[in-house]
Protein backbone atom coordinates (compact mmCIF):
# COMPACT_ATOMS: atom_id res chain seq x y z
CA UNK A 1 0.00 0.00 0.00
CA UNK A 2 1.26 3.39 -1.01
CA UNK A 3 2.10 5.75 1.56
CA UNK A 4 -0.77 8.23 2.52
CA UNK A 5 -0.57 12.01 2.15
CA UNK A 6 -2.86 12.15 5.23
CA UNK A 7 -4.45 10.12 7.40
CA UNK A 8 -8.51 9.44 6.40
CA UNK A 9 -10.25 12.02 8.45
CA UNK A 10 -13.27 10.03 10.31
CA UNK A 11 -16.39 10.71 8.41
CA UNK A 12 -19.28 10.97 10.66
CA UNK A 13 -20.71 7.91 12.69
CA UNK A 14 -21.87 4.59 11.23
CA UNK A 15 -23.61 1.16 12.29
CA UNK A 16 -21.38 -0.18 9.53
CA UNK A 17 -18.02 0.52 12.25
CA UNK A 18 -19.41 -3.29 14.01
CA UNK A 19 -19.83 -5.12 10.81
CA UNK A 20 -16.07 -4.08 10.03
CA UNK A 21 -14.91 -3.97 13.70
CA UNK A 22 -15.97 -7.35 14.77
CA UNK A 23 -13.42 -8.42 11.87
CA UNK A 24 -10.55 -5.60 12.47
CA UNK A 25 -9.97 -6.75 16.25
CA UNK A 26 -6.39 -8.21 15.80
CA UNK A 27 -6.65 -11.14 18.23
CA UNK A 28 -9.91 -11.93 17.15
CA UNK A 29 -13.55 -10.92 18.69
CA UNK A 30 -11.77 -9.17 21.89
CA UNK A 31 -12.70 -6.02 21.68
CA UNK A 32 -8.86 -4.72 21.45
CA UNK A 33 -9.74 -2.30 18.62
CA UNK A 34 -11.95 -0.17 20.69
CA UNK A 35 -9.21 0.44 23.39
CA UNK A 36 -8.10 4.18 22.78
CA UNK A 37 -6.18 5.93 26.12
CA UNK A 38 -4.80 8.36 24.02
CA UNK A 39 -1.66 6.65 23.18
CA UNK A 40 -0.37 6.24 19.57
CA UNK A 41 0.61 3.06 20.52
CA UNK A 42 -3.45 1.32 20.82
CA UNK A 43 -4.13 -0.78 18.47
CA UNK A 44 -6.54 1.81 17.14
CA UNK A 45 -4.20 3.69 15.78
CA UNK A 46 -2.62 0.88 13.65
CA UNK A 47 -1.85 2.03 10.37
CA UNK A 48 -4.03 -0.95 8.86
CA UNK A 49 -7.12 0.60 11.05
CA UNK A 50 -7.09 3.85 9.19
CA UNK A 51 -10.77 4.50 8.61
CA UNK A 52 -12.23 2.65 10.99
CA UNK A 53 -14.95 4.34 12.67
CA UNK A 54 -18.04 4.75 14.70
CA UNK A 55 -16.43 3.79 18.16
CA UNK A 56 -19.25 6.27 19.58
CA UNK A 57 -21.79 4.20 18.78
CA UNK A 58 -20.16 1.20 20.94
CA UNK A 59 -19.80 3.43 23.43
CA UNK A 60 -23.33 4.77 23.94
CA UNK A 61 -24.90 1.00 24.01
CA UNK A 62 -22.09 0.41 26.80
CA UNK A 63 -23.21 3.10 28.94
CA UNK A 64 -26.39 2.35 28.37
CA UNK A 65 -26.09 -1.38 28.90
CA UNK A 66 -23.53 -0.54 32.16
CA UNK A 67 -26.77 1.40 33.78
CA UNK A 68 -29.03 -1.19 33.22
CA UNK A 69 -26.99 -4.22 34.27
CA UNK A 70 -23.14 -3.31 35.34
CA UNK A 71 -20.62 -5.95 34.65
CA UNK A 72 -22.22 -7.63 32.39
CA UNK A 73 -22.08 -7.45 28.57
CA UNK A 74 -18.72 -7.45 27.26
CA UNK A 75 -17.13 -4.74 24.47
CA UNK A 76 -16.63 -7.91 22.23
CA UNK A 77 -20.31 -8.94 22.44
CA UNK A 78 -21.82 -5.80 21.88
CA UNK A 79 -18.98 -5.20 18.47
CA UNK A 80 -20.57 -8.56 17.85
CA UNK A 81 -24.22 -8.21 18.58
CA UNK A 82 -24.10 -4.28 16.61
CA UNK A 83 -22.52 -5.58 13.77
CA UNK A 84 -25.85 -8.00 13.46
CA UNK A 85 -27.89 -5.19 13.78
CA UNK A 86 -26.31 -3.13 11.19
CA UNK A 87 -26.77 -5.73 8.70
CA UNK A 88 -30.53 -6.08 9.66
CA UNK A 89 -31.25 -2.07 9.02
CA UNK A 90 -29.46 -2.60 6.18
CA UNK A 91 -32.14 -5.32 5.29
CA UNK A 92 -29.38 -8.54 5.11
CA UNK A 93 -30.45 -11.13 6.61
CA UNK A 94 -31.00 -11.70 10.97
CA UNK A 95 -29.35 -14.40 13.31
CA UNK A 96 -28.63 -15.46 16.63
CA UNK A 97 -25.29 -14.13 18.24
CA UNK A 98 -23.18 -16.41 20.15
CA UNK A 99 -22.63 -14.04 23.63
CA UNK A 100 -20.50 -14.40 26.42
CA UNK A 101 -17.25 -13.23 25.18
CA UNK A 102 -14.97 -11.63 27.25
CA UNK A 103 -13.06 -8.59 26.54
CA UNK A 104 -9.55 -8.49 26.15
CA UNK A 105 -6.22 -6.94 28.23
CA UNK A 106 -3.75 -5.80 25.90
CA UNK A 107 -4.07 -3.49 23.04
CA UNK A 108 -0.90 -2.53 21.13
CA UNK A 109 -0.79 -1.63 17.31
CA UNK A 110 1.05 -4.50 16.61
CA UNK A 111 -1.66 -6.51 16.84
CA UNK A 112 -2.86 -5.17 13.56
CA UNK A 113 -0.02 -5.86 12.08
CA UNK A 114 -0.76 -9.44 10.17
CA UNK A 115 -4.34 -7.95 9.61
CA UNK A 116 -5.52 -8.55 5.39
CA UNK A 117 -4.33 -5.84 3.11
CA UNK A 118 -6.02 -4.55 0.28
CA UNK A 119 -3.28 -5.00 -1.82
CA UNK A 120 -2.76 -8.41 -0.21
CA UNK A 121 -2.34 -11.31 -3.30
CA UNK A 122 -4.51 -13.54 -3.06
CA UNK A 123 -2.98 -16.56 -1.58
CA UNK A 124 -1.79 -14.37 0.82
CA UNK A 125 -5.40 -13.18 1.77
CA UNK A 126 -6.15 -16.94 1.45
CA UNK A 127 -3.49 -17.76 4.17
CA UNK A 128 -4.75 -14.98 6.53
CA UNK A 129 -7.75 -16.30 6.56
CA UNK A 130 -6.43 -19.67 6.54
CA UNK A 131 -4.55 -18.94 10.00
CA UNK A 132 -7.80 -17.67 11.77
CA UNK A 133 -9.69 -21.16 11.17
CA UNK A 134 -11.27 -19.30 8.21
CA UNK A 135 -12.01 -21.11 4.87
CA UNK A 136 -11.64 -19.92 1.40
CA UNK A 137 -15.72 -19.72 1.40
CA UNK A 138 -15.63 -18.07 4.11
CA UNK A 139 -13.06 -15.10 2.44
CA UNK A 140 -15.40 -14.96 -0.53
CA UNK A 141 -18.59 -14.78 1.54
CA UNK A 142 -17.20 -12.38 4.29
CA UNK A 143 -15.90 -10.06 1.92
CA UNK A 144 -19.33 -9.50 0.35
CA UNK A 145 -19.95 -7.65 3.58
CA UNK A 146 -18.45 -4.82 1.42
CA UNK A 147 -21.74 -5.14 -0.23
CA UNK A 148 -22.84 -2.07 2.69
CA UNK A 149 -20.55 1.02 3.61
CA UNK A 150 -17.80 3.13 2.06
CA UNK A 151 -14.57 3.19 1.21
CA UNK A 152 -11.90 6.36 1.41
CA UNK A 153 -10.11 6.73 -2.10
CA UNK A 154 -7.23 6.24 -0.31
CA UNK A 155 -7.57 3.22 -0.33
CA UNK A 156 -8.27 2.07 -4.12
CA UNK A 157 -6.44 5.18 -5.78
CA UNK A 158 -3.42 2.39 -6.46
CA UNK A 159 -5.35 0.89 -8.16
CA UNK A 160 -6.10 3.80 -10.58
CA UNK A 161 -2.44 5.40 -10.69
CA UNK A 162 0.17 3.26 -9.45
CA UNK A 163 -0.76 -0.34 -9.61
CA UNK A 164 2.31 -1.65 -11.23
CA UNK A 165 5.65 -0.83 -10.41
CA UNK A 166 4.15 2.74 -9.38
CA UNK A 167 2.86 3.41 -13.01
CA UNK A 168 -0.97 2.09 -14.62
CA UNK A 169 -4.01 0.77 -13.75
CA UNK A 170 -5.12 -2.47 -12.49
CA UNK A 171 -6.22 -4.22 -16.06
CA UNK A 172 -9.31 -5.78 -13.33
CA UNK A 173 -11.02 -2.93 -13.75
CA UNK A 174 -14.22 -2.84 -15.80
CA UNK A 175 -13.12 -0.22 -19.01
CA UNK A 176 -16.48 1.19 -18.16
CA UNK A 177 -16.06 2.10 -14.43
CA UNK A 178 -12.60 3.02 -14.96
CA UNK A 179 -13.86 6.92 -15.74
CA UNK A 180 -15.96 6.96 -12.83
CA UNK A 181 -13.97 6.06 -10.02
CA UNK A 182 -11.46 8.46 -12.03
CA UNK A 183 -13.81 11.08 -11.30
CA UNK A 184 -14.24 10.39 -7.91
CA UNK A 185 -10.63 9.67 -6.79
CA UNK A 186 -8.70 11.99 -9.24
CA UNK A 187 -4.94 11.54 -9.08
CA UNK A 188 -3.42 13.76 -6.61
CA UNK A 189 -7.49 14.31 -5.10
CA UNK A 190 -8.32 14.20 -1.42
CA UNK A 191 -7.80 10.70 -0.09
CA UNK A 192 -10.45 11.40 2.08
CA UNK A 193 -13.18 11.30 -0.25
CA UNK A 194 -15.52 8.26 0.18
CA UNK A 195 -17.46 6.38 -2.20
CA UNK A 196 -19.58 3.15 -1.38
CA UNK A 197 -17.96 -0.21 -2.30
CA UNK A 198 -21.09 -1.74 -3.69
CA UNK A 199 -21.64 0.90 -6.52
CA UNK A 200 -25.07 -0.12 -7.06
CA UNK A 201 -26.95 -0.48 -3.61
CA UNK A 202 -24.20 0.65 -1.05
CA UNK A 203 -26.68 0.73 1.84
CA UNK A 204 -28.45 -2.26 1.32
CA UNK A 205 -27.26 -5.86 2.48
CA UNK A 206 -27.53 -8.07 -1.05
CA UNK A 207 -25.38 -10.06 -3.39
CA UNK A 208 -24.85 -7.43 -5.53
CA UNK A 209 -21.31 -7.14 -4.52
CA UNK A 210 -20.62 -10.80 -5.94
CA UNK A 211 -22.13 -9.54 -9.05
CA UNK A 212 -19.78 -6.33 -9.15
CA UNK A 213 -17.00 -8.71 -9.05
CA UNK A 214 -17.75 -10.86 -11.23
CA UNK A 215 -18.00 -7.64 -13.96
CA UNK A 216 -15.16 -5.63 -13.01
CA UNK A 217 -16.81 -3.69 -11.15
CA UNK A 218 -15.00 -4.14 -7.52
CA UNK A 219 -13.82 -0.87 -5.95
CA UNK A 220 -11.39 -2.42 -3.07
CA UNK A 221 -9.01 -4.76 -5.13
CA UNK A 222 -9.14 -7.85 -2.66
CA UNK A 223 -12.37 -7.66 -3.64
CA UNK A 224 -11.33 -7.97 -7.21
CA UNK A 225 -8.94 -10.40 -6.27
CA UNK A 226 -11.55 -12.67 -5.50
CA UNK A 227 -11.98 -12.94 -9.46
CA UNK A 228 -8.77 -13.82 -9.79
CA UNK A 229 -7.91 -17.26 -8.82
CA UNK A 230 -9.58 -20.27 -9.94
CA UNK A 231 -11.03 -21.55 -6.83
CA UNK A 232 -12.73 -18.31 -5.21
CA UNK A 233 -13.72 -17.58 -8.58
CA UNK A 234 -15.70 -20.71 -8.63
CA UNK A 235 -17.30 -19.84 -5.82
CA UNK A 236 -18.88 -16.53 -6.70
CA UNK A 237 -20.15 -17.61 -9.68
CA UNK A 238 -21.60 -20.63 -7.48
CA UNK A 239 -24.20 -17.81 -6.34
CA UNK A 240 -25.34 -17.06 -9.93
CA UNK A 241 -24.84 -20.60 -11.79
CA UNK A 242 -28.30 -22.25 -10.96
CA UNK A 243 -30.99 -22.05 -13.71
CA UNK A 244 -34.11 -22.27 -10.35
CA UNK A 245 -32.34 -19.54 -7.56
CA UNK A 246 -33.76 -21.70 -5.07
CA UNK A 247 -32.02 -25.14 -5.91
CA UNK A 248 -28.50 -22.81 -5.61
CA UNK A 249 -26.46 -21.85 -2.39
CA UNK A 250 -27.78 -18.91 -0.79
CA UNK A 251 -25.79 -16.06 -0.03
CA UNK A 252 -27.34 -14.91 2.94
CA UNK A 253 -27.68 -18.28 4.56
CA UNK A 254 -24.18 -18.63 3.56
CA UNK A 255 -23.23 -15.16 5.05
CA UNK A 256 -24.88 -15.98 8.23
CA UNK A 257 -22.29 -19.03 8.60
CA UNK A 258 -19.37 -17.29 8.18
CA UNK A 259 -19.95 -14.67 10.10
CA UNK A 260 -21.01 -16.44 13.74
CA UNK A 261 -17.52 -18.56 12.57
CA UNK A 262 -15.94 -15.07 12.30
CA UNK A 263 -17.48 -14.01 15.92
CA UNK A 264 -15.64 -17.74 17.08
CA UNK A 265 -11.94 -16.25 16.16
CA UNK A 266 -9.80 -15.42 19.24
CA UNK A 267 -12.79 -14.93 21.41
CA UNK A 268 -12.02 -14.86 25.41
CA UNK A 269 -14.83 -16.97 27.81
CA UNK A 270 -15.03 -18.19 31.20
CA UNK A 271 -11.93 -16.38 33.50
CA UNK A 272 -10.00 -15.21 30.34
CA UNK A 273 -10.11 -11.67 30.18
CA UNK A 274 -12.59 -9.44 31.79
CA UNK A 275 -15.66 -7.37 30.89
CA UNK A 276 -14.65 -3.55 30.68
CA UNK A 277 -17.40 -1.13 32.41
CA UNK A 278 -15.83 1.27 29.27
CA UNK A 279 -15.18 0.35 26.25
CA UNK A 280 -12.11 2.41 25.40
CA UNK A 281 -10.26 2.43 28.31
CA UNK A 282 -9.19 -1.06 30.57
C1 LIG B 1 -10.40 -9.63 2.73
C2 LIG B 1 -10.16 -8.89 3.76
C3 LIG B 1 -10.65 -7.48 3.88
C4 LIG B 1 -10.02 -6.36 3.49
C5 LIG B 1 -8.65 -6.25 2.81
C6 LIG B 1 -10.90 -5.24 3.82
C7 LIG B 1 -10.61 -3.91 3.57
C8 LIG B 1 -11.48 -2.87 3.80
C9 LIG B 1 -11.21 -1.48 3.51
C10 LIG B 1 -9.91 -0.94 2.94
C11 LIG B 1 -12.31 -0.77 3.82
C12 LIG B 1 -12.51 0.75 3.68
C13 LIG B 1 -12.04 1.40 4.97
C14 LIG B 1 -12.22 2.90 4.96
O1 LIG B 1 -11.96 3.56 3.96
O2 LIG B 1 -12.66 3.43 5.99
C15 LIG B 1 -13.29 -1.70 4.33
C16 LIG B 1 -14.55 -1.31 4.76
C17 LIG B 1 -15.45 -2.18 5.30
N1 LIG B 1 -15.25 -3.51 5.54
FE1 LIG B 1 -13.67 -4.63 4.94
N2 LIG B 1 -12.03 -5.72 4.41
C18 LIG B 1 -11.92 -7.07 4.48
C19 LIG B 1 -12.84 -7.93 5.02
C20 LIG B 1 -14.00 -7.54 5.66
C21 LIG B 1 -14.85 -8.41 6.45
C22 LIG B 1 -14.57 -9.89 6.70
C23 LIG B 1 -15.88 -7.67 6.88
C24 LIG B 1 -17.05 -8.06 7.76
C25 LIG B 1 -17.54 -9.28 7.82
C26 LIG B 1 -15.71 -6.33 6.38
C27 LIG B 1 -16.59 -5.30 6.55
C28 LIG B 1 -16.39 -4.01 6.11
C29 LIG B 1 -17.40 -2.95 6.19
C30 LIG B 1 -18.81 -3.07 6.73
C31 LIG B 1 -16.80 -1.80 5.70
C32 LIG B 1 -17.44 -0.40 5.56
C33 LIG B 1 -17.05 0.47 6.73
C34 LIG B 1 -17.63 1.87 6.65
O3 LIG B 1 -18.48 2.19 5.82
O4 LIG B 1 -17.17 2.68 7.48
N3 LIG B 1 -14.54 -6.29 5.66
N4 LIG B 1 -12.77 -2.96 4.32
Amino acid sequence: MPSPPTKPSPPPCSGFISTTALFRSGQGCEGSILIDNGREADEKHAFEHQGVRGFDVIDIAKSQLESACPGVVSCADIVALAARDAIVLAKGPSYGVETGRRDGTVSDTKMADNMPDVSDSIQKLKQKFSEKGLTEKDLVILSAAHTIGTTACFFMTSRLYTFSGGVGSDPSINPEFFPELKSRCPLNGDVNVRLPMDRDSGQTFDNQILKNIRGGFAVLQSDASLYQDEVTQSIVDSYFESSRPSSGPSFEADFVDSIVKLGRVGVLTGSEGRIRAVCKSF
